[in-house]
Parts: C-alpha cells; sequence; structure tokens
C-alpha cells in the first residue's frame, strides 16, 4: 500500500524491541514520511472483512485491529521548541527526526518495510547496542527528552524493571534532576507505569529506582513514609518500606493478579501513623490494619487507581492481613476459623497468599516455624470449609423473617438478633439450620422484651 501511494514505511518502536528481545507483541506501530492516516485507512481497506479505523487527527495517528492485533500509523515529524514556549512546533520531518524524538534508543528502532531495503535495521542512536548491554538510555540529551514528556522518567524505571536492564547514568542523573517535572503527568498514565512496575517480576527493582530517582515521594508520599527502623533503649523495629518491598517480591511468584499485588503494597501503609514507642511494650502498631483500610480510598484516588469493588477488594485484604498469623499464635479453634472464613469469603485463598509472602523475618527457625503453622490453618481452613461451607455463606434467618416474627420494622432491634444468631452460629453453638436459628431467634426475641405475632407452634 505504501509503495503504492509512494511513501516510505517503517515498523518502529516496542514491536522492534521486542523482536530482538524475543518477547511478542501485538502492538505495531508504523511511520510512514507521509500521511499516517490515510496510510492506515489505505491499508484497513486492503483486508478482507471490516475494519473500522480509528483516526486521531490531533495527533496525526489512526489505528485499527487485525484479529488480536493492533496497527497504529503515525507521520513522521519534527519537533521544533521555541525558548520562550513549552509547546513544540510539530511539523512533518524524515524517518530520522521521528526517531529522534522517542523516548530511548531501544525504542527508537526502525525497521523497513519498503520493496528496495525490506528488512534493514535503520538504528542511529546505538539502540541494539544498548539492547544487548541492557541499557536504557536517551536518544537525545536527557533533559531534553524528559522536559517533552516527563512520564518518561516513569518509563525509564519500568523499562529497567521490566527488562531487567540498567538505566544509563547521565539518563539517571537527569532523572533526579527532572524529577519535580513528573508532577506536570496526570495520574492515570502515573499509575500506568506504577502498575506495570508492581506486575513485574521483582517490583522492588522498580519501587528503589523510583525511591533514589525521588519521584516516589512525589507520587506517592505514604510509601516514602514507611522508611526507617528506629531502636529506642536497645528496643527496635524493622524497616517497613524493606519489609513491603520484600513482602511485594515474595508475593510476585504466587499471583499476577493487580490487585492482590496492590494489598502487599499497602499491608503496612498504616504503621506509621500508629507507630508508638511504649516503654513496658516496645514498639507498638496497634490497630495499623484498620488504620492501613482507611487509607486505601485516599490512596488509590491521589493515584487514578479504581475506586470500585477492586479497592474494597484491596481494603479488605489490607484489614484482615494480621489475622491467620493470629490464628497461628494461639490455637486454631474451630470457631476463628470460621470466622476468618466468614469475614474473608472468596477471597480467603488470596489473604493466605498475602499472609505468607508477609512472613519475612530473619530468623529462618521462626519462618519455619510460622510457615508449619501456616500449612496447619490452611489443612483446617479446607476441613472447615468443607464441613460448614461458610464461604459466602448467610446466616439462615434473614432480617426479613426476623421482622416478620415479631412484626418489627428495620430498626436497630433485627441487627441486634440477626448479630446473635450469626455469632452463635460461627462459635459453634448453634447449628446452621433455619429450624434451630428460628427458635434461637424467638428466644433472644423475647429476651429483649419482643412479643412473637404467631404462636410458637402454629
Ligand atoms: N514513546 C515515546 N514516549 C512516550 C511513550 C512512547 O517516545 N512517553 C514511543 C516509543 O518509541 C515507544 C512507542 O512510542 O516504543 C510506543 O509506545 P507504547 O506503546 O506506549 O510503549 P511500548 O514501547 O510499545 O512498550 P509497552 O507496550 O511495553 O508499553
Amino acid at each position: 500500500m505504501a509503495a503504492e501511494t509512494g511513501v516510505p514505511v517503517y515498523v518502529i518502536g516496542g514491536y522492534v524491541r521486542d523482536l530482538f528481545l524475543k518477547r511478542g507483541s501485538k502492538d505495531i506501530d508504523f511511520v510512514t514520511v507521509g500521511d499516517g492516516i490515510l496510510l492506515a485507512e489505505k491499508v484497513a481497506s486492503s483486508f478482507q472483512g471490516h475494519h473500522p479505523v480509528s483516526v486521531f487527527r490531533n495527533f496525526g495517528t489512526a489505528m485499527f485491529h487485525l484479529d488480536d492485533l493492533q496497527l497504529e500509523f503515525v507521520g513522521a515529524r519534527r519537533e521544533s521548541y521555541h525558548p520562550d514556549s513549552r509547546k513544540p512546533d510539530v511539523s512533518s520531518g524524515t524517518l530520522e527526526d521521528d526517531q529522534k524524538r522517542r523516548d530511548f534508543t531501544i525504542n527508537a528502532l526502525a525497521i523497513s518495510l519498503n520493496r528496495d531495503s525490506y528488512g534493514e535495521l535503520l538504528d542511529p542512536f546505538e539502540g541494539i547496542e544498548d539492547l544487548e548491554k541492557g541499557i536504557i538510555r536517551t536518544p537525545l540529551d536527557p533533559d531534553i527528552t524528559f522536559s517533552d514528556d516527563p512520564l518518561r522518567m516513569m518509563r525509564a524505571v519500568r523499562f529497567a524493571a521490566q527488562l531487567g536492564f540498567t538505566i544509563h547514568p547521565e539518563t539517571s542523573r537527569a532523572i533526579s534532576r527532572n524529577s519535580g517535572r513528573i508532577k506536570i503527568i496526570s495520574g492515570e498514565r502515573i499509575s500506568e507505569e506504577l502498575n506495570k512496575i508492581i506486575l513485574s517480576e521483582k517490583p522492588s527493582v522498580g519501587f528503589k529506582l523510583l525511591d533514589k530517582a525521588g519521584l516516589l515521594e512525589i507520587i506517592f508520599p505514604q510509601f516514602v513514609a514507611l522508611k526507617g527502623a528506629a531502636t529506642v533503649d536497645g528496643k527496635g523495629h524493622k524497616d517497613n518500606f524493606y519489609h513491603t518491598l520484600e513482602v511485594l517480591d515474595r508475593i510476585a511468584p504466587n499471583t499476577g493478579n493487580l490487585w492482590l499485588r496492590w494489598a502487599a503494597v499497602l499491608h503496612d501503609i498504616g504503621k506509621p501513623p500508629t507507630r508508638r514507642f511504649l516503654p513496658d511494650q516496645g514498639w507498638t502498631f496497634h490497630g495499623h490494619e484498620v488504620k492501613g483500610a482507611r487509607m486505601v480510598p485516599q490512596i488509590f484516588r491521589q493515584l487514578r487507581l479504581p475506586l470500585n469493588e477492586k479497592m474494597k477488594y484491596v481494603q479488605k485484604l489490607v484489614s484482615l492481613h494480621l489475622r491467620p498469623i493470629g490464628l497461628t499464635e494461639e490455637e486454631v479453634t474451630d470457631s476463628a476459623v470460621r470466622r476468618l472464613l466468614f469475614d474473608a469469603g472468596d477471597d480467603i485463598d488470596d489473604l493466605m497468599t498475602l499472609c505468607e509472602a508477609d512472613i519475612t523475618s530473619k530468623n529462618k527457625e521462626k519462618v519455619q516455624r510460622f510457615l508449619a503453622n501456616f500449612a496447619m490453618v490452611r489443612e483446617k481452613l479446607r476441613e472447615i470449609e468443607e464441613k460448614d461451607r461458610l464461604r459466602n455463606w448467610q446466616p439462615p434467618v434473614s432480617g426479613e423473617v426476623i421482622m416478620e416474627a415479631f412484626g418489627l420494622n428495620p430498626g436497630k432491634e433485627v441487627g441486634v438478633i440477626k448479630t446473635a444468631i450469626r455469632e452463635a452460629i460461627l462459635d459453634g453453638k448453634l447449628e446452621n439450620d433455619f429450624g434451630k436459628a428460628y427458635s434461637f431467634m424467638l428466644d433472644e426475641g423475647k429476651k429483649m422484651g419482643l412479643i412473637p405475632l404467631k404462636k410458637e407452634d402454629s
């Protein structure tokens, strides 16, 4: 199609990088020295079937889907900056002009798709060498590349974390120098990169780089507040920043669920504001799980993460994260296990995965003991779940039944009776059966001075 139109075309960017790294990629970017939108429309119509083209005229780009591939087209651009304006003049340019204005040398590689040079690699900034050496480096002076789009500072860290690359010292210094400029970037774009770091194989790498560059302090100060191991009167507490990163690395091989990984990030976030030193007890973080769960919505809002059931799930795991480990410290009673199953519901397995990752003591013997106890809790959970089916369980007598039995309107009394029934069942004092729960309800109501509408034997 390009040849027919008489314009050169190249495949460029992430697809070429991933080709050399042997990582599969479904997004293919094409750059043409001509009109990208026109070429996209021509290419789309050359395939059988209907392939609607989305056009982004402001950016001069267009894209369409072909099966599971996403094909994006852009005209090669050149940008020139005026010293008195941040907004660049964008005009059409050569392939090399376009490569120059990309973020990193490894993302500026292009391969010709033109007849006379098909398959030729165009690599003006030694991107292949950087790929081989594992280096993230900007094609131009990094101050220019980052001022063009400050999100690229996060992208540098993200690629370093994802690919196990190192950031070139000059590029790295420029990130530290320009970190404050990340403030002009939207929360959505920042969290997209942060999520990719969290989903990488060893997320601590990315977090440490963000911290070193001064970016973490700006985008997520609550996390930086976890830093510091304090000692008073010879009593110390661990550094919760490094502890949290260890938990995150430990959970990574066990889950690709972004939100479970977020729960690991946030499980101890309530520690700094609840930290106290009590002379008789040493350091305490009483209620940090409750405080932490309360902090989740603010953090999600700040990072433009979804304020929906995903957030509720993270909150729930943060608030319950001490429960399984608490169980191992006392005797594992049936009623405690039932309660945990009831409170965690379907998220019990994820909670256990989180808690297991949370065991990071340096004392090997202690870790072994905890893990052994954990195996026991898991076994007990399995047994009780099989017997009582408490996941997503609802007490057999509902609020409606209670209201009907005593002729009540919705109100406090209904709640009190409902709770009493639930607690009695969870404690193992009452069988999980409608008839038994119904008579228990009548007794509870009578204790409160309520009179059932129907005679008991009717
Ligand atoms: N790009 C850039 N600056 C940005 C974003 C993107 O220069 N802030 C360029 C890079 O050349 C990049 C290409 O646009 O390779 C495509 O960007 P994108 O699809 O966001 O990233 P990929 O490099 O494809 O990587 P991934 O798919 O892992 O996000």
